[in-house]
């Protein structure tokens, strides 16, 4: 297994081109099945969980293939051979559970299987399951699968109310709307700017859809849809974490395909923090000319309030800020996992049930650490970079699965960061 090994850094300066976003790859690829003609998605990112998306659409029979390195995606639905969603590859990603709401809306029957625990908490897929209910599917839980059935005649519209904010659950319901019969009513809807992508490529596909971005989202079912090409949004997460680099270290990085409006409360912090953020022609442009940045606190919240998936990055920069914080994480229930090993690079951070109250240092200093999930192995990333000496992170598959040419990017702007062969 490889690893990735930092040593800590200077100011860094220069540029990072952003890509397209992960999560909403993951839910336009599944778009496909809503239709025998072909998707094609621009700006995609090279990551293996889309390459396990990928595998998922071709189990089911779609042709999916990656173009121009792995930048464009072009799929069909023409002619599905199976309509099951096999454990073996549910269990490797959890948005295979989104494949579930086109299957049923076209083609009137899906199995998926339950994709079971995450090392970030239990997150079930209760509320993916409830919305589809209330459109008329006849759901059945055994063998670890749902077993789902369309009524005769199709879905139906329905008013759907969710009991909390589900990023993956609207994008399930949203997708099955666009076929069912009558009109869809998505209340308390989440509002993430993966949404308004899916939203816009459905509309390219022919699909009525009003709302998307608010809390409350329509949709008019059409009796099919057609082919479209769609450029995935820019991935917010990977931008995010590329502009902690030059807060963790100094100097300036510009984040080509960068926007204010994917991130502002994200932007905020970091203004409090004591960065500067500034908008160019190309992106964003991220400072930190001297001194230590201020500790702030934040609490997660779906969008457009801090984003869970910048939480332990933020974390890595408030282990060096002056000061006090307090990170309150309220999505996941064990979303902490790299606090441990922020604490063997020397970062003061006590953890209580959902809070994390962190003390910054002057100074981290190097240790070999393990990563324990996607965002986790990156903010032990950032702050081996900022840290004194050298930091080893093991278990790097984690970070392939959302990052693309991570130790590229990351030298381009004068990081000392190298991928090797664990011996
Ligand atoms: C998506 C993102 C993930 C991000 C998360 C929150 C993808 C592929 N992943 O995950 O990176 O961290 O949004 O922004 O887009 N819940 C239930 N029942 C359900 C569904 C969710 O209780 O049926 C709970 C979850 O356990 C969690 C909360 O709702 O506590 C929010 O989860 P959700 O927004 O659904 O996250 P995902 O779509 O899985």
């Amino acid at each position: 297994m490889d690893q990735i090994i930092v040593h800590g850094n200077g100011p860094l300066k220069g540029e990072i081109p952003i890509a397209g976003a992960k999560n909403a790859c993951l839910t336009l690829m599944p778009a496909t099945l809503l239709t025998d003609q072909p998707l094609t998605l621009t700006n995609a990112p090279r990551l293996s969980d889309i390459r396990t998306m990928t595998e998922l659409l071709q189990s089911l029979g779609a042709e999916a293939t990656s173009l121009q390195d792995g930048q464009v995606l072009a799929m069909s639905s023409h002619d599905l051979t199976s309509q099951r969603a096999d454990y073996d590859i549910v269990r490797k990603m959890r948005a295979s559970i989104l494949v579930l709401g086109p299957l049923l809306a076209r083609h009137g029957q899906a199995e998926v299987s339950l994709p079971g625990g995450c090392a970030i908490g239990a997150r079930p897929v209760d509320l993916h399951l409830k919305a589809l209910e209330a459109m008329g599917a006849e759901l059945d839980l055994r063998d670890g699968y749902v077993h789902a059935r369309a009524p005769l005649g199709g879905l139906t519209g329905a008013v759907v109310e969710f009991p909390i904010v589900s990023v993956g659950a609207t994008e399930n319901a949203l997708m099955a709307a666009t076929l069912a019969r009558g009109t869809t009513v998505l209340k308390n809807a989440a509002r993430e700017p993966e949404i308004v992508d899916l939203a816009q490529c459905l509309r390219r596909m022919g699909a009525r859809i009003e709302g998307e971005g608010t809390g409350t989202i329509t949709i008019e079912g059409v009796d099919a849809l057609h082919g479209a090409t769609h450029p995935v949004v820019t991935d917010r997460i990977e931008l995010g974490t590329y502009m902690l680099a030059p807060a963790m270290c100094g100097g300036e990085v510009e984040c080509l395909g960068g926007r204010i409006d994917l991130l502002a409360a994200f932007c905020d912090k970091l203004d409090q923090a004591g960065l500067s953020v500034e908008e160019t022609p190309r992106g964003l442009k991220v400072a930190r000319s001297n001194g230590r940045v201020r500790a702030v606190d934040v609490t997660t919240e779906p969008y457009p309030g801090f984003p869970t998936d910048l939480q332990a990055q933020f974390m890595a920069l408030m282990c060096m800020a002056e000061g006090t914080s307090v990170l309150e994480e309220t999505i996941f229930e064990n979303r902490f996992m790299h606090a441990p090993e922020l604490a063997r690079m020397g970062a003061q951070i006590e953890v209580h049930g959902g809070h994390a109250t962190v003390t910054g240092v002057q100074q981290l200093r190097g240790a070999p650490v393990m990563a324990t999930d996607l965002r986790a192995s990156v903010s032990l990333i950032l702050a081996g970079m900022a840290a004194e000496g050298q930091t080893t992170v093991s278990r790097v598959y984690h970070l392939d699965r959302g990052y693309e040419h991570v130790v590229r990017k990351l030298r381009g702007v004068g990081a000392h960061i190298e991928r090797v062969r664990e011996e």
